[in-house]
C-alpha cells in the first residue's frame, strides 16, 4: 500500500506526491505511458500489488501474482537526446542492484542486458521505453520493473520453477516487500541525478556487476545461433562478443544465452 511506501522513504525522496498505488492493473509500464501522454511530471511512479498483463521484452509475459513481488514504472523527462540514454537499462540494473543490496543483504547480479540473478535463478527484468514529440524529440523514457520478493519455488508457475527465484529464496529469510519497494525508488532517484554526467562510471559498476562478462554466450536472432565469448560493455551499454568465427562484434540486440544459466548447457 501507498503508506506502508511512503513510510519507508526517507524524507528527502522528492517524489512521495507522484506515487500512485494500484492493488491491481494490467500493467504499469502502460498505465504509466498514458499518464506521460497526458503530462505527468518527471518522477511519476506507478506501483502495482498485482498486474494482470505484465511484460517483458520481446512480448513475453511477466507473472506478477499478488503480495509477492514488487512491480512498478517510474516516468523520467531527461533534457538530452535519446542517444545520451543508450546506457538508461544498465543504469537501472546497477540502482536495482544497489535496492536489493540494501532491502536483502546481498547483491545480485546482472544477466546481460536487463535481468537481476542470482545463483543461477532470475529475481527481476527492467523494461524501458523512449517517448517522442511529434517534432522527433525526446518526451519522456518509462522505466518498468518486477523483482521477486516473497516466493518460495513452489510458487512459481512450472514452465519458469527451475530457472526463477525471489530474494528470501536467495537470503534464506523472508524480505520486506515495502523496503524493497521503498529502496527501489531511493535508487531509481540516485541513479537519475547521476545518468546524464557519470556514464562511464555507471558503465564500470555496470561491468562489475554483470555475471555475462568472460563467459561463453550463443546469440540467437531467428533461427540463427551463434556461438562466442562475451568480452566487454562498449559505451552504449552493448555487450561485445567474439564470435567462434574470430568476429569481434557489439550485439544491442537478439537473445544472448550464457552458458549454465536458464538451461543453456
Ligand atoms: C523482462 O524480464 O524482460 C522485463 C520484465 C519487466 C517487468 C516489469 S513489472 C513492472 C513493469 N510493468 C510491466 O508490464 N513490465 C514491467
Amino acid at each position: 500500500m501507498k503508506s506502508e511506501i511512503l513510510s519507508r522513504l526517507s524524507g528527502s525522496y522528492p517524489w512521495g506526491q507522484h506515487l500512485h498505488y494500484f492493488p491491481t492493473i494490467g500493467s504499469t509500464n502502460d498505465h504509466i505511458r498514458t499518464l506521460a501522454r497526458s503530462g505527468a511530471p518527471h518522477g511519476t511512479v506507478v506501483i502495482a500489488g498485482h498486474q494482470t498483463g505484465g511484460h517483458g521484452r520481446r512480448g513475453r509475459s511477466f507473472h506478477s501474482p499478488e503480495g509477492v513481488g514488487v512491480y512498478l514504472s517510474i516516468l523520467l523527462r531527461p533534457r538530452c537526446a535519446p542517444t545520451d540514454l543508450m546506457h538508461l537499462t544498465c543504469a537501472t540494473a546497477v540502482a536495482m542492484c544497489d535496492a536489493v543490496e540494501t532491502a536483502a543483504g546481498f547483491r545480485p547480479r546482472i544477466k546481460w542486458t536487463n535481468d537481476l540473478v542470482f545463483g543461477q535463478r532470475k529475481l527481476g527484468g527492467i523494461l524501458t521505453e523512449l517517448g517522442f514529440t511529434a517534432q522527433g524529440q525526446l518526451d519522456y523514457a518509462i522505466i518498468g520493473i518486477g523483482i521477486n520478493c516473497c516466493q518460495q519455488p513452489g510458487d512459481f508457475p512450472e514452465d519458469i520453477r527451475d530457472m526463477a527465484g525471489s530474494l528470501s529464496m536467495a537470503a534464506g529469510r523472508p524480505i520486506d516487500r515495502w523496503q524493497l519497494a521503498a529502496a527501489m525508488l531511493e535508487a531509481l532517484e540516485a541513479m537519475d541525478k547521476k545518468l546524464l554526467t557519470q556514464q562511464s562510471k555507471i558503465l564500470d559498476a555496470y561491468r562489475r556487476d554483470c555475471l555475462t562478462l568472460g563467459q561463453d554466450v550463443v546469440l540467437v536472432r531467428g533461427d540463427e545461433k551463434r556461438y562466442g565469448k562475451a568480452l566487454d560493455i562498449d559505451p552504449e551499454g552493448a555487450l561485445i562478443v567474439r564470435f567462434a568465427s574470430g568476429e569481434t562484434e557489439a550485439i544491442s540486440s537478439g537473445e544472448v544465452s550464457v552458458r549454465g544459466m536458464y538451461g543453456y548447457v
